[in-house]
């Protein structure tokens, strides 16, 4: 088996997916779930493009330390002494620098000439290795690039001191076999190639970035980026738990592995919904929740004869417990800290309880409390950090008679206040009371709720997308009341937005 390294840009390419960012804490609680995953390398941030990044670099450089943390860094002296000046405390910190290859790219964004571009990226390769010797460079748009100028460049860089060559899809124009013979050609022409190893980075555009990560494999590249959730700029980048189970699944013919723990694939899937806002497509392969249910009665009649009729792993597999429910009123504490434990969560004493608290104060609402229910609970009341504003109280009267109506508390600033307004409906009349109390007037882009178990006493789970002067948020959240979720899930994309709106993003590459 060849082993193939698991590179993670969630917390960079991911943060890119419009309304996804990540405060320091969700991004280190983000980190440690990779860690507890098994991925080796962690893109943490990009620590010039803004304090925020530099400050989430740094904390998980220095505070995890089962892998490899990257920050990325363009061609410039600058961007890579502040990278390193993030990632200098790490265990084991990488420096990963970019230029663009592409004539598109040199010509309408760099201007630049493909010499200075050449002359860039070794110089920023031979800077960056003055620091370090675990330095990544990418090229990128490689997929637009000449291919005789690539081989010429990476020759260069490679000898220059990277250790790791990026070929990144930027744009996720790649077809599967001509992205293979892209890989191979620089696996055969490029001659000091075995002093590198080869990556590959793919956008999603055209639905195939899974695809050409697999071909790029089959042809010679041991590292992968991706994403959980396959979040990232526009469609998105390749998602984590497709590439790695692909291989886990098919052993005899790719003849790779990876060390992911795979069954943290659906907590980490879970994880970054809950602090991005991003929901998961119900057909979403690997976590999807829709990936291992059998609706046609042809298939159930298999299933229920021999699973692997239509199964080709297990749910267990990918951290899907089918026994699912799991506790009640009546559960004891061992037996929630074993559940939490189970789904990749590690909280501290005071954390748990907390968490216990808030499940038996659900266990008198409903029934039965699902592994869902616990994820609610956890990124609800222990994940999400207060922010600037904080729901407090919410009183709604609506029905077949009455003019919708809500009356809402909400802490602004710290300081308690309190509204009340009418609406079309009950969730509009709370929607109007939030913007009021907050003075904020936010265009609202999408609303989604979905029960995220079964039964009329399910946990709705509400996502909204608001925009405010070309700004995009996502809020989600969850509570068995679906008013109260979605005013929560409007709240959160608020406090989103505020954190957004500090951060200077810079123009994605
Ligand atoms: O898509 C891309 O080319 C990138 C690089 C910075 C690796 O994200
Ligand atoms: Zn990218």
């Amino acid at each position: 088996m060849e082993r193939v390294y698991i590179f993670d840009t969630t917390l960079r390419d991911g943060e890119q997916s419009p309304g996804a960012s990540m405060n320091v804490e969700e991004k280190l609680r983000m980190a440690q779930m990779l860690e507890r995953l098994g991925v080796d390398i962690i893109e943490a941030g990009f620590p010039i493009s803004s304090p925020g990044d530099f400050e989430s670099v740094k904390l998980i450089a220095d505070k995890v330390r089962g892998l490899q943390v990257a920050g990325l860094a363009r061609a410039s002296f600058e961007d890579i002494d502040r990278a390193w000046e993030a990632l200098k405390g790490g265990a084991d910190p990488r420096i990963h620098t970019f230029i663009a290859t592409s004539p598109i790219h040199m010509k309408h964004k760099l201007k630049l000439t493909p010499d200075q571009v050449f002359e860039q990226a070794v110089e920023s390769v031979k800077h960056a290795v003055k620091y370090t010797s675990n330095v990544e460079w990418s090229a990128e748009d490689a997929v637009r690039s000449d291919v005789d100028y690539l081989c010429r460049i990476i020759e260069a860089v490679i000898d220059a001191g990277a250790k790791t060559v990026n070929i990144p899809d930027t744009v996720g124009y790649a077809i599967p076999n001509q992205w293979g013979q892209t890989i191979a050609e620089i696996m055969n022409r490029v001659p000091n190639i075995d002093k590198a190893v080869v990556s590959v980075h793919c956008h999603n555009d055209l639905g195939l970035a899974t695809a050409n990560s697999i071909v790029a494999l089959q042809a010679g590249a041991r590292q992968v980026e991706c994403t959980i959730n396959g979040i990232g700029e526009r469609a998105g980048n390749t998602s984590l738990e497709e590439v790695v189970m692909a291989m886990k699944v098919r052993p005899a013919l790719l003849e790779m592995e990876t060390k992911i723990n795979t069954e943290y694939l659906y907590p980490a899937s879970r994880l970054v919904s809950n602090i991005t806002g991003l929901p998961v497509q119900p057909n979403k392969a690997i976590v999807g929740a829709n990936a291992f249910a059998h609706e046609a009665g042809i298939h159930q009649d298999g299933v229920l004869k021999d699973k692997s009729t239509y199964e080709i792993m297990t749910p267990e597999s990918v951290g899907i417990a089918t026994n699912d429910l799991v506790l009640g009123k009546h559960s004891g504490r061992h037996a929630f800290i074993d559940k939490i434990k189970r789904l990749g969560y590690d909280l501290e004493k005071e954390q748990l309880e907390v968490a216990f608290s808030a499940l038996k104060e659900l266990a008198d609402k409903k029934k039965t409390i699902y592994d869902e229910d616990i994820e609610a609970i956890i990124a609800e009341r222990i994940l999400r950090l207060p922010d600037r504003f904080r729901l407090v109280y919410l009183n709604v009267t609506s029905g077949t008679v009455t003019v919708p109506t809500a009356t809402v508390q909400m802490e602004v600033d710290g300081v308690v206040r309190q509204e009340a307004e009418f609406g079309d409906g009950p969730v509009d009349a709370v929607f109007s009371v939030i913007k009021k109390l907050t003075g904020k007037k936010p265009r609202l882009e999408s609303f989604n709720i979905a029960a995220i178990t079964g039964g009329t006493d399910a946990q709705a789970e509400v996502s909204v997308r608001i925009e405010e002067s070309g700004v995009m948020s996502n809020g989600q959240a969850s509570d068995t009341d679906i008013i109260v979720a979605s005013a929560k899930a409007f709240v959160r994309a608020l406090n989103k937005l505020e954190h957004r709106k500090q951060k200077t993003f810079m123009a994605h590459m």
